[in-house]
């Protein structure tokens, strides 16, 4: 059966403890990096619980915003969190309901890994996009740099060799960022960037860090909600071992995420030099 069995996203509340509160801190960073002018149209792609859609709607000052969203529970949490303008669409990343270069700007949030065919989603994206608006979006450093992730998977590998085939950082390609430079270049958009975004990932205590693991969303809890309670024991005792705590019971640890930008061309900029590093 596929490893994207394990990929579920339907509750919002969940997301938000397990991931949703560092992908907030993430949004922040990432619309300072993008530094849009206020009073812009604002599309967010695939927009979960709100992280990303809640962070634009308070700090960018948007004329417009739309969130669009596959699952109608984040879709219901997104609402419910982000303030006006933000309006929420039930729709595919692939098939957005959304007019030709209504937006000035087209972000997601830790959305491409999970699209089967993440290419025909951004080239949905740039079509919302006018000639020389910004497209942008920031995905998981899963292979490197996403701390609890990666002692995560190391603890569960001890504990079962064949959870690899569940690891994010095996499984997605585009968490590194000549993939994402890549992607964004061939969908015809100029001036790419790719930029890191690190931020601190502070757990109160160890609970902190595993409950969040028994939410069933996402593929790290998919492969939880799928062990039997004796291997799900040995899976809590091997990565609270493994874990850096402190004498204070905290577990300081650090994630990464890749942002990356571009802008669809004007008629004048087509065929300019493509790629910035
Ligand atoms: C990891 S969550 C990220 C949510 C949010 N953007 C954030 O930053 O917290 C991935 C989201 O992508 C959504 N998603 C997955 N496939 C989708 C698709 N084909 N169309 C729209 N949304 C999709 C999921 O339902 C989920 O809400």
């Amino acid at each position: 059966m596929s490893e994207r069995r394990f990929d579920v996203w339907t509750a919002g509340d969940a997301y938000e403890r397990y991931m949703g509160r560092w992908s907030r801190l993430v949004a922040d960073e990432f619309v300072r990096w993008l530094a849009c002018p206020p009073e812009a149209r604002w599309l967010d792609v695939g927009c979960g619980s709100g992280a990303l859609t809640s962070t634009v709607a308070v700090r960018c000052r948007p004329r417009a915003l739309l969130g669009v969203e596959r699952s109608a529970g984040f879709a219901a949490t997104a609402r419910a969190s982000a303030p006006p303008p933000t309006c929420v669409a039930v729709a595919d990343a692939q098939a957005l309901p959304v007019g030709d270069a209504v937006f000035d700007v087209a972000v997601s949030g830790l959305v491409l890994n999970f699209l089967p065919a993440p290419g025909v989603a951004l080239a949905e994206a740039v079509r919302g996009v006018r000639p020389g608006g910004v497209v942008a979006a920031y995905v998981w450093d899963y292979a490197e740099g996403m701390g609890f992730l990666r002692h995560f998977w190391a603890a569960a590998t001890t504990v079962d060799p064949s959870a690899d085939a569940h690891d994010e950082g095996r499984r997605f390609p585009l968490c590194r960022p000549s993939a994402l430079r890549t992607l964004w270049s061939e969908a015809g958009l100029t001036e790419v960037t790719v930029a890191p975004i690190e931020i601190p990932t502070l757990f109160a205590h160890f609970d902190d860090l595993w409950t969040p693991f028994l939410s069933g969303q996402g593929p790290a809890p998919g492969h939880v909600a799928a062990l039997s309670p004796d291997r799900r024991e040995d899976l809590r005792r091997t990565l609270r071992a493994r874990v850096p705590t402190r004498a204070d019971g905290t577990i300081p640890l650090t994630a990464r995420a890749w942002a990356v930008r571009g802008r669809k061309a004007t008629t004048s900029s087509r065929g300019a030099g493509r790629t910035q590093r």
